[in-house]
This record gives structure tokens, sequence and C-alpha cells, in this order.
């Protein structure tokens, strides 16, 4: 019985847990929401998807929906505050929510205001979620903080220039705080994913799920699902990783290790 007992309580890694996961509403957001409720965490989605936000924070045991900007720093210290004042305390930050633009490869033909709107999502965001969840998360001496990169933040040649720049400086953003955050006992860490079919996939590269495993993967026989990604997040917010900081966990399938240009092991396709 007793070793029973022990299991259930591993099974429910997030018991009483209190998370906002921006970019809820859709994707890998989406699925880091359901699999954190599913572990008895306390989700607040928030998103600019008000339909779409609602709709998966009611399937939630415990979920609640805020529109938040993530671009707007009065959304996101008011996400915070009303997450606080309704729940009590917040353990959990994801900042997940981010965009792309249209790939254009000549520097020349990219836009300022395209560049700036990728950079304002992806970098800003993160930074204004970090700042406001340290804000609370500071006083009660302990907190996770995930941030959702890339592998476009870890090499060049994937994506766009401004995602690419966003996300490089997304795992940098990471770095630093969990040096100065960790002083207080807030872990602060990044997952970063290949391609995995979500409606930003579909929209800019064109890719969903049905074309996903034409896409190169280095690791054959499997490709990337949202809950793999979810599965990751689940593992730097619970206790398994009480001691990872400052870290960047690539979901790549050994993608960015391998140079395909030399390598003693030949192309496979
Ligand atoms: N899908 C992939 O292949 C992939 C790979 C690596 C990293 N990522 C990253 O994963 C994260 C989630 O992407 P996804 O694929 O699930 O995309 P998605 O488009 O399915 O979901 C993104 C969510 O962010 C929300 N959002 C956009 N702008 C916002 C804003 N200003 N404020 C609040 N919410 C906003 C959208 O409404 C949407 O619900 C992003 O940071 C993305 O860069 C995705």
């Amino acid at each position: 019985m007793a070793s029973a007992s022990l299991v259930s309580a591993s099974v429910r890694r997030l018991e009483g847990k209190v998370a906002i996961i921006t970019g809820g509403a859709s994707g890998l957001g989406a699925a880091i929401a359901r699999l954190f409720s599913k572990h008895g965490a306390h989700v607040v989605i928030a998103d600019i998807q008000d339909e779409l936000g609602i709709s998966v924070a009611k399937e939630l045991e415990c979920g609640f929906y805020i529109h938040c900007d993530v671009t707007k720093e009065e959304d996101v210290e008011k996400c915070v505050n009303t997450t606080v004042s309704k729940y009590g305390k917040l353990d959990i930050m994801v900042n997940n929510c981010g965009i792309s633009d249209e790939v254009k490869t000549n520097i020349v033909d990219n836009n300022k205001s395209d560049f700036e709107r990728v950079i304002s999502v992806n970098l800003v965001g993160p930074f204004l979620g970090t700042k406001h969840a340290a804000r609370v998360m500071v006083p009660a001496k302990r907190g996770c903080i995930i941030n959702t990169a890339s592998v476009a933040g870890c090499i060049g040649g994937a994506v766009s220039h401004a995602y690419t720049s966003a996300k490089h400086a997304l795992v940098g953003l990471m770095k630093n705080t969990a040096v100065k955050l960790g002083q207080h006992g807030i872990r602060v860490n990044c997952v970063s994913p290949y391609l995995v079919a979500t409606p930003l996939t579909k929209k800019y590269l064109n890719i969903d799920e049905d074309h996903i495993g034409d896409i190169y993967s280095n690791l054959k026989g499997v490709h990337l699902v949202p809950n793999d990604v979810a599965q990751a997040a689940l593992f730097l917010a619970g206790d398994e990783s009480k001691y990872v900081s400052g870290h960047n966990l690539v979901l790549d399938g050994g993608y960015t290790v391998v140079n395909a240009g030399f390598s003693v092991f030949g192309h496979s396709h």
C-alpha cells in the first residue's frame, strides 16, 4: 500500500501548484496547459485569442483564462496580479507564446516593423513575463520560469532573421535571469523544440501534421508532437528538476549537434 501511494503521489507532479502559460490557447501552450492540469496544477491561460483560450480553460480541471497581450506591460502585470489574488501565489511562469514572420531570406527585403513585431512578442513578452513573475516569486523565495525558445535559438538558417534573433536573445535572457534569480531560489530554463505541427508552422511554413514527416529529421522513425514539449516543460516545472537552472533543454532528435555539411556518417534522408 505504501508503495502504491508513493506511485500515485508521483503521478500528479504539480499538485496544488499555480502556473501561468502565455500562448496557452493554442499549439504547444495548450498542450502544456492540459498536461499541467492533469498533474494537479491550477492553470491560468494568458492569450489574445479569447474564445479559444476560454474553451481550453473550460476543459481543464482547474483552468482560468485571462486576456493578456504579452507585449503590453499593463496586461502582464494584471495577469500576474489577478493570478496571485485568485490563487494566493504563482509557482510557475511559462513564457511560451510566440509568433513568426514571413521568411524573407534576403535581409534587404526585411521590414523594420516586421522585425520589431517578432522581437516584441518573442523577446519583450518573455522579458515582461519574467519581470512580473519575479516580482511575486522573489518575496516567496521560490518559483520556476520556463521560456519556450527554439532550435532557432541555437543555430542559424532554420527560419526567419527576426525569429532567429529573438530566440537567441531569449536564451540569453534565460541565462542572465537564471544567474540573478537563483539567488532567490528561483529556477529559470528554456525548452527548445524542433519543428512541431501547430497553427504557427501551418501559417508560416505551410507544415501540418500530414507533412511533418516529410521534414528533415536527424532522428528517424519519430517526430515531435506538442505533448513531447509539454512533457519537457513538466519536467522543468516539477521537483524532479529541482537543481536544474540556466538550462536550455533542446528537443531536436540531435538536429543541432550535427553539421550536415561535414559528417563522417554521411547524409541520410
Ligand atoms: N511549432 C513549432 O514548430 C515550434 C518550434 C520551436 C519553438 N516554437 C515556439 O513555441 C511557442 C508556441 O508556438 P506554437 O507553435 O504553439 O504556436 P501557436 O500559434 O499555435 O500558439 C501561439 C499562441 O500565442 C498566442 N499569442 C500570439 N501573440 C500573442 C501576444 N501578443 N500575447 C499573448 N499571446 C499571444 C497566440 O494567440 C497563440 O495562441 C512559440 O514561442 C514558438 O516560437 C514552436
